[in-house]
C-alpha cells in the first residue's frame, strides 16, 4: 500500500479537462518529482488532494482510507501538508506572528495541553530550522520572495505533516535559498517526512527526488529514476512538442 494513491481521478473546469484519468502513488518515505508542461494539470492534483477542489470521478486515498471529497482543514489534520505556487503569508503580521497564527490554527489539539512557552519555542525552533531567526520581528510584507517561500515552508511544518506537497518552491528562488531549501527537505525526509514536489528546476528534482512522475494533459504519461524519465522520448516529446 502506497501512503497516497490517487486513483484514476477526472476533474474538469468547464470545457477544460484539468486531470483526466490520473493515477499517481507517493510511497512513504520518498521524496517524489511531479513535472509536467504548464497546464499539464500539477497545480490541480495538489488541489484536489487537498480538498481546494472536488474531484469528478476517481478516489483518493491515504494511508488507505479513502479522503475523496474531505475539506482542506480535515485533510490538514490528517497529516498531508502544502504549500502553493503563490505564498499565501500575512504579509503586516511579522514573521513569528504568522507562526502563532499558524500554530493557533492548526494545532488545536496539541495546544490544550500546551502552555504559552511550549507554543513559542515551537515557533522558534521552526524559524531557527529554516534560517529565518534573525528576522523573526520583520513584517513578513517585508521579506524577499525566497524568505516568503521558506516562512512558508516553517508554516506548514507546524503540524508535523507526514507528506508535504510543495507547488513550484524553487520557482523565482536565488540558486543559494534554492540549496538551503533542497537541504532542508532532505533533513525533515531523514526524519521520515514524505514528499511530492512540483518544480520546472530540473537541476533541483534531479538531484533530490527519489522517483519523478510526469504530467502531460491531465495524466500520468512517464514514471521512474530521474535520470530514466529524463531520456524518455515520450517526456521530450511533452516538452518540446516534437
Ligand atoms: N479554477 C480553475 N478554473 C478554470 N480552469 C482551471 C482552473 N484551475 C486550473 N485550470 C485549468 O486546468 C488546466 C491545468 O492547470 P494547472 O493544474 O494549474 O496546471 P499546472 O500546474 O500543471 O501548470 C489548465 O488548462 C488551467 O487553465
Ligand atoms: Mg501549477
Amino acid at each position: 500500500m502506497s501512503l497516497l494513491e490517487v486513483q484514476s481521478v477526472s476533474k474538469a473546469f468547464g470545457g477544460i479537462q484539468a486531470l483526466s484519468g490520473c493515477s499517481i502513488a507517493v510511497e512513504q518515505g520518498m521524496i517524489t518529482g511531479l513535472i509536467g508542461p504548464n497546464g499539464s494539470g500539477k497545480t490541480t492534483l495538489f488541489n484536489v488532494i487537498t480538498g481546494y477542489e472536488r474531484i469528478d470521478t476517481g478516489e483518493i486515498r491515504f494511508n488507505g482510507r479513502a479522503i475523496t471529497g474531505e475539506k482542506p482543514d480535515k485533510i490538514f489534520g490528517l497529516g498531508i501538508g502544502r504549500t502553493f505556487q503563490l505564498t499565501r503569508v500575512f504579509s503586516r503580521l511579522t514573521v513569528l506572528e504568522n507562526m502563532h497564527v499558524a500554530l493557533q490554527r492548526n494545532v488545536r489539539g496539541l495546544l490544550k495541553h500546551w502552555g504559552p512557552s511550549q507554543e513559542q519555542r515551537q515557533a522558534l525552533d521552526l524559524l531557527d530550522f529554516v534560517g529565518l531567526t534573525r528576522l523573526k520581528d520583520a513584517p513578513a510584507g517585508n521579506l524577499s520572495y525566497g524568505q516568503k517561500k521558506l516562512l512558508e515552508f516553517a508554516l506548514v511544518l507546524v503540524a508535523q505533516p507526514q507528506v508535504i506537497l510543495l507547488d513550484e518552491p524553487a520557482g523565482g528562488v536565488n540558486p543559494t535559498m534554492v540549496n538551503e531549501l533542497a537541504g532542508h527537505i532532505r533533513t525533515l525526509n531523514k526524519q521520515g517526512v514524505t514528499f511530492l514536489v512540483v518544480e520546472h528546476n530540473m537541476e533541483f528534482v534531479m538531484g533530490l527526488c527519489d522517483t519523478v512522475n510526469v504530467m502531460h494533459r491531465g495524466t500520468k504519461i512517464a514514471e521512474g529514476p530521474p535520470t530514466m524519465v529524463r531520456n524518455n522520448p515520450g517526456v521530450l516529446e511533452a516538452y518540446l512538442g516534437v
